[in-house]
C-alpha cells in the first residue's frame, strides 16, 4: 500500500475527464426497469399521491409512458395490475382480459424491444389484501402456489418476456417452472423476488397498488430485516426451483445482501429501490432539502457497485435521461 507523499489519491479527482476515466461502477440506462400500474378504461390516469410523478393508468396511457422510457433507453418494464374485480382467491388475476394481459399484448405489439417484466403476486386481486389464500388468517402456502402458477402462466401466455413472483411462498418458482414447461412455455423467464424483506418502505406502493392487508401484515411470509444468512438460503432454493434472476428487496436498506447474494451465487441480480425509498428522496428533494438529481444518482450507483445488475426503480426514466445527458 504506498502512502503519502508518493501515494495522492487527489490527483486522479482534479477533473471530471480524469474521474470518469476511474470510475469503477458504470450505470447505463438499459439496466434500468420502470414499474408501471395498470388498470381499466381508457384516458384514465390517476396520481398517486405518496409518490410524485408516479401514475395508475389505462393500457393506452400505459404504453405512453412505456414509450418515453424506451426512448431516453429504459431496459424493461414491471407490471402491476390494478383490476375493477377482487375476491376472497383473487380470481381476477388470471382473466385474459385483465389490464396486465392487455398491457402486456400491446406493449408487445407497440414496443417489441422492451422487456416486459409482470409482478405475479395475489395481493393486488384479493379482497382481503394478503399474497394468498387466506385459511383461518393465516396465508395457506400449498394452496396459493397453484393460483400463482395460474396468474403466471396468463402472463406468459400474453406475452410476458419474464415473470416475476413477489408473494414469498415457498416452493412457488418451481410450480410456476413446471405449470410454464408444461404448456410449451419453457422460454418464458422466472425472476424470483428471492430476498424480500417485510419492510415498512412499501407503504406507498400499497396505495398505489391499493394492496394494503386488511388486517395482519406480511410478517408471516416476507424476511425478517434482520436475516441475511436466511436470504442466501431462500436465493439458492429459488435458483434451485429455476429462477433465472434474482431479486434483493427493498435495495437501499439492504446493500449487504445485495452483495452477499452477488457474490455467493453469481447469478443475475435485480435490485428493487422500492417506493419508500423513492418517496423519501422526492419529499426531501420537494422541500428543498436534497438535490434531487444527485440523490437518485447516488442512490442508484449505490445499489450497482454493492452488486446489482438491473436496478427496478421508478426514477427510471428520469435517470436514464440524466444519464445520457452527461
Ligand atoms: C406485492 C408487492 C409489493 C411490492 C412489490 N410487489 C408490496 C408488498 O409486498 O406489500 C413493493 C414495491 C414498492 O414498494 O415499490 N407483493
Ligand atoms: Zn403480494
Amino acid at each position: 500500500m504506498p502512502s503519502f507523499p508518493s501515494y495522492r489519491p487527489r490527483r486522479l479527482r482534479r477533473t471530471e475527464a480524469l474521474r470518469l476515466l476511474v470510475r469503477e461502477t458504470v450505470l447505463v440506462p438499459s439496466q434500468l426497469v420502470l414499474p408501471l400500474f395498470v388498470r381499466p378504461g381508457k384516458g384514465v390516469r390517476v396520481p398517486v399521491s405518496s409518490m410524485a410523478g408516479v401514475s395508475q393508468t389505462s393500457v393506452d396511457e400505459l404504453v405512453r409512458d412505456a414509450t418515453t422510457a424506451a426512448e431516453a433507453g429504459v431496459g424493461g418494464v414491471l407490471l402491476f395490475g390494478i383490476p375493477d374485480h377482487k375476491d376472497d382467491l383473487g380470481s381476477s388475476a388470471w382473466d385474459e382480459q385483465g389490464p396486465v394481459q392487455q398491457a402486456v399484448r400491446a406493449l408487445k405489439r407497440e414496443l417489441p424491444q422492451l422487456v416486459v417484466i409482470t409482478d405475479v403476486c395475489m395481493c393486488e386481486y384479493t379482497s382481503h389484501g394478503h399474497c394468498g389464500v387466506l385459511v383461518n388468517g393465516e396465508v395457506d402456502n400449498d394452496q396459493t402456489l397453484e393460483l400463482l402458477a395460474r396468474e403466471a402462466l396468463s402472463h406468459a401466455q400474453a406475452g410476458a418476456d419474464i415473470v416475476a413472483p413477489s408473494d414469498m411462498m415457498d416452493g412457488r418458482v418451481g410450480a410456476i417452472r413446471a405449470a410454464l414447461d408444461g404448456v410449451g412455455q419453457s422460454h418464458t423467464s422466472i425472476l424470483s423476488y428471492a430476498a424480500k424483506f417485510a419492510s415498512t418502505y412499501y407503504g406507498p406502493f400499497r396505495e398505489a397498488a391499493e394492496s394494503t392487508p386488511q388486517s395482519g401484515d406480511r410478517r408471516g411470509y416476507q424476511m425478517d430485516a434482520a436475516n441475511v444468512d436466511e436470504a442466501l438460503r431462500e436465493t439458492w432454493q429459488d435458483i434451485e426451483e429455476g429462477a433465472d434472476m434474482v431479486m434483493v428487496k427493498p435495495a437501499g436498506p439492504f446493500l449487504d445482501v445485495i452483495a452477499r447474494v452477488k457474490d455467493e451465487t453469481g447469478y443475475p441480480l435485480a435490485a428493487y429501490q422500492v417506493s419508500g425509498e423513492y418517496a423519501m428522496i422526492q419529499a426531501a428533494a420537494e422541500r428543498g432539502w436534497i438535490d434531487r438529481d444527485r440523490a437518485m444518482m447516488e442512490s442508484l450507483v449505490g445499489i450497482r457497485r454493492a452488486g446489482a445488475d438491473v436496478i427496478i426503480t421508478y426514477f427510471a426514466t428520469q435517470a436514464a435521461r440524466s444519464l445520457t445527458a452527461r
